[in-house]
């Protein structure tokens, strides 16, 4: 019998193109998302060079399934956003991370779905009757209005709600233009008495204030009469109980986890939804595919009982979001750490790129073409499981992937039936990356009417 020793690991090999002493920042810098994407032409494990960081990018999609199940820490980036997301799960570690994710999935079982559901379609349903035919929309502004809503809607459904989604509303868009820049410079700037600093403080504040109320309102209803159940977002949280110890989450730990929902999830589906509209728009035959499901409603906005029928829908979402996913998911390596082939040293940073492992064409076959049929039972069985991630793997996988491909599922589909969104000719839509997501950078398009209103 031969004992052969195990391989000696590998170091990752270098991007080309490093300057000096700027390394591959100018590259990543302005498009990180493209520059990625050309990373699998160098190696499953690839080392860039970015001043701060010593950065390593997964390309290959079994290794990304390894890398996202086995490390769970976000590193330093997540702790710069520590301001807004206070100890939500986005920023916990460890046990406390495990506890308080067990803790939070009953707010996210499919009986609480199907209510949320109802707060999906009757947002989508007032926005599709609040146009008029020919009329120019900002796709992507009406999108990001209408996730926005829609989530904070989810999370406090009754009247009592109704003033503290809209303070929401107003509150959250400028907090989180003045986040994206807080996380990518040094956090000592964080702690000048510069205005951009004070005005973030005082919106975090009023945002606290808000969440406070109304957290305190439905306390008060389940002191009145202990049966009392509101049967929203806010009220499963309110009634959380840790399986272990029978103990609930605080009012500070209840506030934080609303602000990590309402900021995972109201861009993303925004960006998604938008991306839908400009696919469609762009693919007439997809489009027609599409249309001949939604009219099968009737004319009526798509409800919760109606998602096993909107087969082709879902599917035209997935494609969207494997065209259109977040661009980053990091983790922070803390000690010497075997991946494949690779050693990669303690104290490292690994980049996984969900948009370029989707858009590689050794991972899905024509990568350019917006295909729905990818997403057949039969085809999508036979991918490699780290080929397609919007929703990340592992410990950290998102907890609203269900309530997100509901939501945006119901809309395009109550939005369809009554309208078909037209690019404008000569216009270019690009994209652009905002936070960690792929954005288009304008999406003005023309709504025609495809049913006379009632
Ligand atoms: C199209 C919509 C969405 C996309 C593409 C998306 C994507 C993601 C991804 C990729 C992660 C994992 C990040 C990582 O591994 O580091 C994540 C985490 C998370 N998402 Fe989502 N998400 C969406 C919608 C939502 C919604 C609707 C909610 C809540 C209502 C939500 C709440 C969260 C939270 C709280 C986390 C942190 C989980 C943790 O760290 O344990 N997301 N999301």
């Amino acid at each position: 019998m031969t004992i052969t020793a195990p391989a000696r690991p590998a170091v990752p090999p270098r991007a080309p193109g490093a300057l000096p002493l700027l390394g591959h920042w100018p590259r990543f810098g302005s498009r990180p998302h493209e520059f990625l994407a050309t990373l699998p032409a160098h190696g499953s494990v690839v080392r860039i060079r970015i001043p701060g960081y010593d950065t390593y990018v997964v390309t290959d999609p079994d290794l990304v399934r390894e890398a996202l199940v086995s490390l769970s820490d976000q590193g330093m980036m997540i702790e710069r956003a520590e301001a807004l997301l206070g100890e939500g799960v986005t920023v916990l570690r460890g046990a406390r991370h495990r506890r308080e994710r067990r803790m939070i999935a009953p707010a996210f079982a499919k009986a609480r779905i199907a209510t949320y559901a109802e707060v999906m379609t009757r947002f989508g349903a007032e926005r599709a009757e609040s146009w008029h035919d020919g009329q120019f929309l900002a796709v992507d502004a009406q999108m990001h209005d209408l996730a926005l809503r829609t989530v904070a809607g989810a999370l406090f459904t009754g009247e009592l709600g109704a003033e503290t989604a809209e303070r929401i509303h107003t509150l959250l868009p400028p907090v989180m233009t003045l986040l994206s820049r807080r996380v990518t410079r040094p956090a000592w700037i964080d702690r000048l008495p510069l205005p951009g600093n004070r005005r973030f403080a005082r919106l975090v504040r009023e945002l606290q204030a808000a969440t406070g109320s109304i957290i305190a309102a439905y306390r008060a209803d389940m002191v009145a009469d202990a049966n009392f159940e509101h049967d929203d977002l806010l009220g499963t949280l309110l009634t959380a109980r840790d399986p272990d110890s029978g103990t609930g989450l605080s009012d500070k730990q209840v506030h934080d986890e609303l602000i990590n929902f309402l900021v995972g999830g109201t861009e993303a589906i925004g960006v998604t939804t938008a991306w839908t509209f400009h696919e469609l728009g762009r693919n007439p035959s997809v489009e027609a595919a599409l249309h001949a499901e939604v009219d099968r409603l009737g004319g009526r906005p798509a409800t919760f009982a109606d998602l096993p029928d909107l087969v082709f829908t879902k599917r035209v979402v997935l494609e969207t979001l494997r065209r259109y996913s977040p661009w980053l998911t990091v983790r922070h390596v803390d000690r010497p750490y075997r991946l494949g082939d690779y050693e990669i040293p303690s104290n490292s940073m690994l980049f996984v790129c969900p948009v370029a492992i989707h858009r590689d064409a050794g991972n899905h076959a024509e990568p350019e073409r917006f295909d729905p049929d990818r997403w057949t039972p039969q085809r999508a069985e036979s991918l490699s499981k780290g080929a397609h991630i919007p929703f990340g793997m592992g410990a950290r996988q998102c907890p609203g992937n269900v309530f997100a491909l509901t939501q945006i599922t119901l809309q395009v589909a109550t939005i369809a039936a009554r309208w078909r969104l037209r690019p404008i000719r000569g216009v270019p839509v690009g994209e652009t990356v905002i936070g960690a997501l792929v954005h288009p950078d304008r999406l003005p398009m023309r709504a025609e009417a495809r049913r006379p209103s009632p």
